[in-house]
This record gives structure tokens, C-alpha cells and sequence, in this order.
């Protein structure tokens, strides 16, 4: 019998909460499992909202700081970011997009109609040039997604031949005019996005012709070589796949996935990107948990027409997509980004890290001012977002050697809901580092955790930094950029083979042994 009311409390703490129960992790480093490409790390910029005008491009003549014209605050920010390929020009605005407007003297180019996104004029300002430029500044590879449901096949192979014939043809002879006497070099290129939608609202039968139509005319030029993605499916959508692979996956390098976490379910009304309560917050984690299911689905179709997994699965449009910011055009996209979203973030590199023989290129949805951000920018004003430092701490992983993490989460549960609170990715660089990103979506609680390694020659904790705040609802405003920002983190020690974390109640850490 308990003697008093707090041995009694302690007790029942004690039977709910295990204050020491530690989470035994075994980092597999036996096993091959295959390499973390870094396009999964790629990002996507639209004509869309506020997203290039003014977010990427201002204009050579702006007061905003600019280097040649595009905006100094965020070319700083993105090239910290080693992005390693930007999608470009869209999303739906690609299959509405034509190419020669955005091309010649700047005073000359045409003003057309963005009809997708808010209805707006576009100038027209920022076209191939101008976004290849911008993929140079920042380090980053394009990928350019070709127009399949306004245009034709002759336009698009126009478009690769002024991008990348080394020749001289009228077309190469306007490029050189433009400014550019070298081709380019250009890999990743997309036929069509969401063809099924706003792409065209084609049947997948359809479609499947089209493809194969436009990928016999998206020529290799000049010893340049074209990956070839196909315009995929959205989240359980499984029979597009079927009919994709069945019919044209032999013209194909890669086929898309789309899948949007809307926190509510509901695309009517989204739910909000700040002011989310916790239960808001577990159902919008567990949502965007789904992507696993997904990849998976979409995998085992894949399995059946290419067992050999030559075709790639792009998962070139993801991330949170709320409710549009009060006051803002709701066709512009605008929302806030939140501690919550970094781990929409990290938890969805830790499926694509775990998928790595199927995704090796992936793409959020968006990059500046649209979306799931990395920067927002208002004025000559721009802050980081909680997601652009998850993306940071992913970076150690680029095209390094994949470790399994074998392990059993503790779950976290919140009134009816409940996830796995643990979750990470350990990997081996070419140097021999050894880098470990573990997140604890747990809004609650921390979590002792034991990672186990067969060997570890003697390495040490050569840095370890750690992501929060005091709420999952936290973020940076243009008044505190630093709400949601990195700091050192001092809760990891090694012993022997282990290594011993603490990791605190909402927080993404990211550990290096060297
Ligand atoms: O990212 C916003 C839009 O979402 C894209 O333009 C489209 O492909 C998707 O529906």
C-alpha cells in the first residue's frame, strides 16, 4: 500500500511514464543498403505567387540588393542550402508556359496571362536564361519541365535544341544572340506534370501515348543526355503507374509522385499554418507519415515492369500544404512554416533515405514565398524557415553509404492518435564520417535512446547541433528570424560502441562521428 499521496504519485508517474526507459537502436552497417542520392534534397520554383517575382527575381534595377538582378538575400541563403537540382517552371504553370516568351531582350518579351496561379500578368522577365543563371549562382542542377498539355512535341524539341546543341542552327544562333555561346548541360527533364489535371486532364492510356510521342522527340544532343521523367500520379493512385509502366516505361528514366500533407484531409479547408493545437498537429504528422505507404504502393507496381528498379520513382512535388495566409491571394500560395513542417521535412527524408533503391530524386513543393518554404521574403526583408534548416542538417547525407536503424519507437499519442515519436536516418560519407539525423516528433517528451554499432574505430562526436522551440507551433517572423533556429547540442556522449542521446521533446538532431 502506497504510505502517502506523492510515493503514490511517483508511482503512477512511474507505471506511465518509464522515466528511464531508453530506446535501444542498432545501426546496421553490415548491410548494403544502397546510397542516399542527393537529388532527393532537390526544390521547386514556380511562377507562382510571390515565388519568382519578387522572391527569387527582382530586377537589375531594383532598391533591393541584387546580383544581376536576383535577389542577394536569398542567392546567399540557397546556395548555404547545396540544393542540388531546382524544378522549373512548373508545376501546372508549365504546361501553360511558352518557352520563346521568355526568352530575347527583356523590353521585348510578351506579357501573357498566369491563368493557374491568381490570374496575374506575366512579364515574362524570368525565363530560361535567367533560371539557368540562377541554377549557376546557387550551385544547383535545373530540371526544366516541358509543356505536354498546350504544346507539341516540335515545340519541345525546339527548346533542347536551343538549350543544348552545340551547332549552329537558327535556334543555337538566337541562344548565342541571347547571351549564351556554349550550350547548356541539361539533365533532368520532365513530359508533363500532373497530366491527369491541370496538365491536361488526360486518361493515363492518353497520356502514355503522348509520352512516348514527346520522349522520341526529347533528342540527346551534343553528347548531352536527357533523364526523362514521366508525369506520375498522386498518393494511392496506383493505376496510372500500372497503365504508365506497362505501356511506356521503356522510354522513361523516372516517373513522379506527387503527395501534398493537408492537416485537416480536407482540401476545402486545409487547416491553418500557425495557431494549430496538438491534435491538430499529430493528425498532420501522421498524415504526412503516409508518404512511406505510397512510395511503397507505387514501388511494388514498379516491381512488376522493372524489377531491376532501372526506372526511378521522382517524388517531385511534396510537402504541407495549408490554408493561404489571411490577407494574400489565395491563388499565390502563402502560408507561415512552423517547427512542425521541419519534421514533415526530416521524417519524409528519413522514407525517401529508406526507399533509396527506388527514389533518387525528389522535389518540395516550393522554394520561396509558396508553400512549404525554405525562405520567405517581404520587402528587402528575408527570414529562413524551420524547413530550410532541416534541409541543413540532411545535407551531411548526400550520396552517402545508407545504415539501416533498427529499432522500436516508442509511440507518441495524443488524445486518440498515435505515431511512432522516433525517427532517423544514419549514413556513411565518402570520408568515412559517420552522420546521424534523429527526430523526435514527440510534442511531449524526450527520449533517452542507445545506438549500437558493431564497430566504431575509435571515432568521436566531431559536432552535433539540434533544432527547437518551445512549441511544434513556433516560427520565424520578419520581426525574429531566430524563433526556430540551429544551436549546439550537448545531450549525446559515446561509450565504447554506443552512443548515448537524450533527445529532447521536439527536436531534430543531427550528429557527426568522425
Ligand atoms: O505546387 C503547387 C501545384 O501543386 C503545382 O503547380 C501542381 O503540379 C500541383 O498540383
Amino acid at each position: 500500500m502506497f504510505k502517502n499521496i506523492s510515493s503514490c504519485f511517483i508511482v503512477s508517474i512511474l507505471f506511465v511514464y518509464p522515466l528511464f526507459a531508453q530506446t535501444s537502436i542498432t545501426v546496421n552497417t553490415e548491410e548494403l543498403s544502397g546510397v542516399i542520392d542527393r537529388h532527393i534534397f532537390g526544390q521547386f520554383s514556380e511562377h507562382l505567387g510571390r515565388g519568382i517575382y519578387p522572391g527569387i527575381w527582382v530586377g537589375e534595377d531594383s532598391d533591393i540588393p541584387n546580383i544581376e538582378g536576383y535577389r542577394t538575400d536569398v542567392l546567399e541563403a540557397l546556395e548555404a542550402l547545396q540544393i542540388p537540382n531546382i524544378r522549373w517552371p512548373g508545376g501546372c504553370f508549365a504546361d501553360d508556359y511558352r518557352w520563346k516568351d521568355g526568352i530575347g531582350p527583356r523590353n521585348e518579351r510578351p506579357v501573357t496571362l498566369n491563368a493557374l496561379w491568381g490570374q496575374v500578368p506575366e512579364d515574362n522577365s524570368f525565363g530560361t536564361h535567367e533560371f539557368l543563371r540562377f541554377t549557376e549562382l546557387i550551385n544547383a542542377e535545373p530540371y526544366i519541365s516541358a509543356n505536354v498539355g498546350s504544346s507539341n512535341p516540335k515545340d519541345m524539341s525546339d527548346w533542347i535544341e536551343y538549350l543544348t546543341y552545340d551547332g549552329e542552327t537558327t535556334l543555337t544562333k538566337m541562344r548565342k544572340e541571347n547571351g549564351k555561346e556554349e550550350p547548356w548541360k541539361i539533365k533532368f527533364w520532365g513530359i508533363g506534370n500532373e497530366s491527369w489535371g491541370c496538365g491536361g486532364n488526360m486518361t493515363a492510356d492518353f497520356y502514355a501515348d503522348k509520352y512516348k510521342q514527346f520522349a522520341t522527340y526529347a533528342h540527346n544532343l551534343s553528347g548531352n543526355e536527357l533523364y526523362k521523367i514521366a508525369s506520375g500520379k498522386y498518393d494511392v493512385e496506383y493505376d496510372w503507374t500500372d497503365t504508365l509502366m506497362s505501356k511506356a516505361s521503356g522510354l522513361m528514366d523516372a516517373i513522379s509522385l506527387h503527395f501534398y500533407t493537408i492537416p485537416t484531409g480536407n482540401w476545402d479547408t486545409k487547416g491553418p499554418s500557425t495557431g494549430f493545437n496538438e491534435e491538430e498537429y499529430i493528425a498532420t504528422i501522421k498524415y504526412s507519415l503516409r508518404m512511406d505507404e505510397f512510395i511503397k504502393g507505387h514501388s511494388e507496381i514498379m516491381d512488376k515492369y522493372d524489377p531491376e528498379k532501372r526506372v526511378v520513382l521522382a517524388v517531385d512535388e511534396w510537402g504541407i500544404w495549408t490554408d493561404p495566409l489571411e490577407g494574400t491571394n489565395s491563388g499565390f500560395l502563402e502560408q507561415q512554416n512552423s517547427l512542425r513542417d521541419a519534421f514533415i521535412a526530416s521524417t519524409t527524408f528519413d522514407i525517401f533515405a529508406k526507399h533509396n533503391d527506388r527514389v533518387k530524386i525528389a522535389n518540395i513543393a516550393q522554394t520561396v514565398n509558396v508553400l512549404q518554404a525554405m525562405v520567405l521574403t517581404e520587402d528587402d526583408k528575408m527570414i529562413k524557415t524551420p524547413t530550410y534548416y532541416a534541409f541543413k542538417f540532411y545535407t551531411v547525407h548526400y550520396d552517402a553509404k545508407y545504415f539501416p536503424l533498427e529499432f522500436e519507437s516508442p509511440e507518441y499519442i495524443n488524445v486518440e492518435t498515435s505515431i511512432p515519436a522516433i525517427h532517423g536516418t544514419a549514413s556513411e560519407s565518402k570520408d568515412g564520417r559517420i552522420n546521424i539525423t534523429l527526430t523526435n516528433v514527440d510534442a511531449q517528451k524526450g527520449h533517452d535512446l542507445i545506438l549500437n554499432f558493431k564497430e566504431l574505430g575509435g571515432k568521436s562526436i566531431s559536432s552535433a547541433r539540434i533544432l527547437t522551440a518551445d512549441n511544434v507551433n513556433s516560427y520565424n517572423t520578419f520581426d525574429d528570424g531566430d524563433v526556430v533556429a540551429p544551436s549546439g547540442f550537448n545531450g549525446a556522449s559515446l561509450s565504447g560502441n554506443s552512443l548515448n542521446i537524450t533527445l529532447p521533446a521536439k527536436s531534430i538532431v543531427v550528429l557527426t562521428l568522425h
